[in-house]
């Protein structure tokens, strides 16, 4: 196993651990963002973003970057397939200040794949490298990109695919040991991250199913990445991140206690109705609380009631009786 706990990317950026948040689009929001902080993750990434959307100043799409300014160290991660437009956002996202820009390339949604980008980019690798060479000359943050191992298995690109992204100026890659045609499905493939670990000089970050520890000190024997990255895993449990990077970085491993948790889902709701419209923020927190309750007892039915709750103050008090209930039990 690859024993450097600690993640240099480009030359300036230092992070004290390698667990990273994935990008999760609906879910990796600024809330979410500070929450996982909060549980002691370092470094996060935004869901990704329409770069069109980004140069043609869509409102909705630069709000999406307002909150990067009060966050560190953040990637952004943006999404196209034309070199120039891809350039320009990535500006946009510096000047926003993002800490780094992260290119999705893995992305197999029908709707994204059939513009070119996501992982459609696997299967131009010109178009992928130039992507990240005009960018690394408009920026002065790293770039780095999220990959899959291939477009199908008869295309397992990953290794070669990720050396020219390096060659282009990239200073991380993410594999997401699947490939486009596997969608979600099957296991993700942490030994043949390896051979893209083993062809590149940047830091290689394995993802894809790690859920535990264990998990994740097994993804990186198997890979020799330098670090891992958790996305499902952090949905509903958000203090995963930081307690897998505990369990690799200081030998300890402590989920928290159920009045922890309340805590961490109070700090959770607290962030949400700040950031969110009265209109918006019930929806988003009925949605987590769903999350944060399942397997948990008499969940279905808190839930139910949950769905029906209008407000936040219906909402938070439904979340206090049965968190009361569930402590008492
Ligand atoms: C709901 C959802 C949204 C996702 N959104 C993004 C995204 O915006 N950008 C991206 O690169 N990957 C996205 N992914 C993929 C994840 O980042 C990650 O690669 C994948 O879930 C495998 O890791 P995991 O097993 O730890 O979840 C998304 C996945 C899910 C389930």
């Amino acid at each position: 196993m690859n024993c450097n706990t600690q993640l240099q990317i480009g030359n300036n950026l230092f992070l004290h651990q390698n667990v990273l948040l994935a990008p999760l689009a609906g879910i990796t929001d600024f809330p979410f963002r500070q929450t996982v902080r909060m549980c002691g993750g370092e470094l996060t990434f935004t869901e990704m973003i329409s770069a069109n959307g980004l140069v043609y100043e869509n409102q909705k799409t630069l709000a999406m970057l307002l909150p990067v300014k009060e966050e560190y160290p953040i990637g952004v991660q943006i999404f196209g397939s034309d070199p120039e437009i891809m350039s320009e956002a990535a500006v946009i996202c510096q000047e926003y200040g993002a800490t780094i820009i992260d290119i999705n390339m893995g992305c197999p949604q029908k709707k994204v794949v059939k513009t070119g980008a996501g992982a459609a980019l696997m299967l131009t690798p010109r178009v992928a490298s130039k992507i990240v060479e005009e960018i690394a000359k408009k920026v002065s943050i790293p770039v780095s990109c999220k990959i899959r191992l291939g477009w199908d298995t008869k295309d397992i690109n990953g290794a070669l695919f990720a050396k020219m992204l390096e060659q282009a100026g990239a200073s991380m890659v993410t594999v997401h040991g699947r490939t486009r045609s596997q969608m979600f499905s099957g296991r993700a493939n942490w030994p043949l991250i390896k051979t893209v670990k083993e062809n590149l000089s940047i830091p290689v970050i394995a993802n894809g199913d790690v859920k535990t520890l264990e998990d994740a000190i097994k993804c990186l024997e198997e890979s020799n990445a330098d670090g891992v990255m958790i996305g499902r895993a952090a949905i509903g449990s958000p203090w995963i991140i930081g307690q897998v990077a505990d369990g690799l970085h200081k030998g300890i491993h402590k989920a928290p206690d159920m009045s922890l948790i309340l805590d961490i889902i109070d700090f959770h709701l607290e962030m949400i109705e700040q950031y969110y419209t009265k209109d918006v923020a019930p929806k988003i927190c009925r949605k987590h609380l769903a999350w944060y309750t399942k397997g948990m007892r008499n969940s279905a039915s808190f839930r139910n009631h949950l769905f029906t709750a209008k407000t936040m103050e219906e909402i938070r008090s439904l979340a206090k009786d049965y968190f009361q209930m569930v402590i008492k039990q």
